[in-house]
């Protein structure tokens, strides 16, 4: 028999003797562990179901640990698994967070002595001692180094802080469905000079759930203001357990003068986030998913900071297994610039279904790039993607690359339904009609002209575009497919009577309907949270209670319940008469 005291610091007033008696076993051997059936139950996640075992061999006791998830440690040290430690009264076992003090081998006086060593309860673990010896040194089978008298247990760390998913049971595990969570960063990746991943995990661990392609706000606290922003969601759902977003620092508009500050959130996470950094987000939010299409033959057309819900679509279905041919196309500045460019390579290399193609727009001095040079156009569409026709098409990045993908797949009579894309930034300009524009003077500057356009067409053959849709109109709003123009907004004419009323403030701006709400809100003090500002992200959304607006772009973002109950995006709607705001 061997009586073993069980202390556990979490409960200090509980402390159990426990008694084990492995020789009267059928194998001889006692088991430690969580499952209700072991012979001593230390019950904590950290603690394996058959952590380790107490064996009588040949009238002697060990101890081993049966590779339990989190290990053992005998007097200290690390025990190697499915090995046998002899062990003798005095010895200390420690289990995860439990300590197991082996009081008493076969002979009952030296119980009271080795009790007069066991290190008080209240002491905190980091004081804890190890006992004295009080036999002759450990057998050759425990190696042990020399342990000090007196020395200091090393304070026990917990498998949590090291291996977290390890300690919860897989089914246990919480899914990060929506909503605002704390995440804390675990790992900074340089993907070029000036674009970072940030990968955060959540304490406790959660699996994340979104769709690839989707976005998280960012709420943050900078210089006393608090500040949001929205960044898609760069790591892919298939890989649960983190979630990664990946910044572009952002520099102020060129020729803007040394005043103008630099973009203020991308430069603040880029100089102030580090390993351990906690921060707060929302979401995930966004429609700009091929997840929501399922199809077999993808586009994906991406430049700059906008390869990043790409990235996302694109690692989820080469780790889904999906059948689905892929054409990648991003285009970088000069290689330099390239973001994910290694880990891209990596899945064309062994994904077949996977094809990736890089154009660059500048050269970079002393490097040599084999690859396609200049920007997208239809010439360059038809070397990358040759039945882009038959493709469901992403794009994301700046506007001015935006606007001229959309333009071309436009003349090209790309179907448009099949088009999808999502803004980073403030909105572009709607297009005129081609009618239009020929009866106004707004210079075409985006504008092929009918010759190359006619040129487009010869090459490839394409069909007679429907008289529907051939007036070039295309609505501006992000992730959304582009079917049917919209008509341009006309912003509500002038009105004496034209107010808003933020009903929580208690505050009434009377306006000319020409600003829109959010606009109105920071004039006036009333805190309405904003990121894009373009009616793409949702942060800014509030609940119009009484009268009508007028929306520039369409709030995509919303659900069918949030419109029904009345919400609007405040960044993109303009007041039309008395309006009453839930702010
Ligand atoms: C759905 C969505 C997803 C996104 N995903 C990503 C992503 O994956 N990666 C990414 O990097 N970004 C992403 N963005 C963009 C991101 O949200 C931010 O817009 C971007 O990081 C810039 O924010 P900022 O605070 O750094 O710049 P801001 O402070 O908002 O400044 C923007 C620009 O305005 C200029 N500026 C600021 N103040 C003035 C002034 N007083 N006068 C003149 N100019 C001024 C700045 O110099 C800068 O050029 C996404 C945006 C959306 C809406
Ligand atoms: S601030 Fe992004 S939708 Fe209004």
């Amino acid at each position: 028999m061997i009586k073993i005291k069980v202390i556990d610091p979490q409960k200090p007033d509980q402390v159990e003797d426990v008694d084990l008696s492995p020789e009267t076993m059928l194998n001889q051997e006692c088991l430690i562990g969580r499952f209700v059936n072991c012979d001593l139950v230390l019950d904590s996640v950290e603690v394996s179901r058959r952590h380790g075992k107490i064996s009588k061999k040949n009238g002697t006791y060990y101890f081993a640990d049966l590779a339990s998830r989190c290990g053992s440690r005998i007097n200290g040290e690390n025990a190697h698994i499915n090995q046998d430690y002899l062990i003798k009264p005095g010895d200390t076992i420690q289990i995860a967070r439990f300590f197991l003090m082996i009081l008493h081998i076969g002979v009952e006086e030296n119980i009271t002595k080795l009790e007069e060593n066991i290190p008080k309860l209240e002491e905190s673990t980091t004081q804890r001692e190890v006992p004295k010896r009080i036999e002759e040194p450990l057998s050759p089978q425990f190696k042990s180094p020399t342990i000090p008298e007196q020395a200091a247990i090393a304070p026990p760390i917990s498998p949590e802080k090291y291996m977290p998913v390890a300690v919860v049971e897989p089914l246990q595990l919480q899914r990060w469905v929506k909503g605002e969570l704390a995440v804390r960063c675990i790992d900074i990746i340089d993907e070029t000079y000036d674009v970072r991943t940030f990968r955060f995990v959540a304490d406790p661990p959660v699996l994340f759930t979104y769709k690839p392609g989707q976005f998280v706000t960012l709420d943050l606290e900078i210089n006393d203001e608090e500040v949001s922003r929205s960044y898609s969601i760069s790591s892919t759902p298939s890989r649960p357990h983190t979630l990664e977003i990946t910044v572009k620092r952002v520099p102020p508009p060129p020729n803007s003068g040394d005043e103008t500050p630099r973009g203020l959130v991308s430069n603040w996470l880029h100089e102030n986030v580090t390993v351990g950094s906690k921060i707060k987000l929302d979401g995930p939010h966004g429609k700009f998913t091929c997840f929501a299409n399922p199809c077999q033959k993808l586009l994906l057309i991406s430049a700059g900071s906008g390869i990043t819900p790409m990235m996302s679509m694109s690692r989820w279905l080469c780790d889904t297994g999906a059948n689905c041919n892929v054409i990648f196309f991003h285009c970088a500045r000069s290689p330099r610039d390239i973001i994910f460019r290694q880990e891209l390579e990596l899945m064309s290399a062994r994904h077949p279904n996977f094809h990736l193609a890089v154009s660059t727009t500048r050269k970079e001095p002393g490097h040599t790039w084999l690859s396609l040079t200049g920007r997208l156009d239809a010439t360059m569409l038809q070397v990358v993607a040759p039945d882009f026709y038959d493709r469901t098409v992403y794009v994301c990045g700046p506007d001015a690359f935006m606007e001229s993908v959309n333009q071309m797949m436009e003349s090209l009579n790309f179907p448009m339904q099949n088009y999808y894309e999502e803004s980073f930034g403030p909105p572009r300009k709607k297009r005129q009609s081609a009618e239009s524009k020929q009866k106004d003077s707004i210079s075409p500057v985006h504008t092929p002209t009918p010759t190359v356009q006619q040129n487009w067409k010869d090459m490839f053959n394409l069909p007679a575009r429907p008289v529907a849709e051939s007036n070039g109109d295309s609505p501006v709003a992000a992730s959304k497919p582009v079917p049917t123009p919209t008509p341009p907004l006309s912003k509500p004419a002038s009105s004496s009577k034209t107010a808003v009323v933020f009903s929580k403030s208690g505050k009434e701006v009377a306006c000319d309907g020409e600003e829109p709400i959010l606009n109105l809100a920071e004039q006036e003090g009333v805190k309405i949270r904003s990121s894009c500002r373009s009616g793409v992200c949702g942060t800014c959304k509030k609940r119009k209670l009484e009268g009508e607006v007028k929306g520039e772009g369409e709030p995509d973002v919303l659900e069918e319940s949030e419109l029904q109950e009345g919400y609007i995006l405040t960044c993109i709607s303009y007041p039309i008469g008395r309006v009453v705001i839930d702010a």
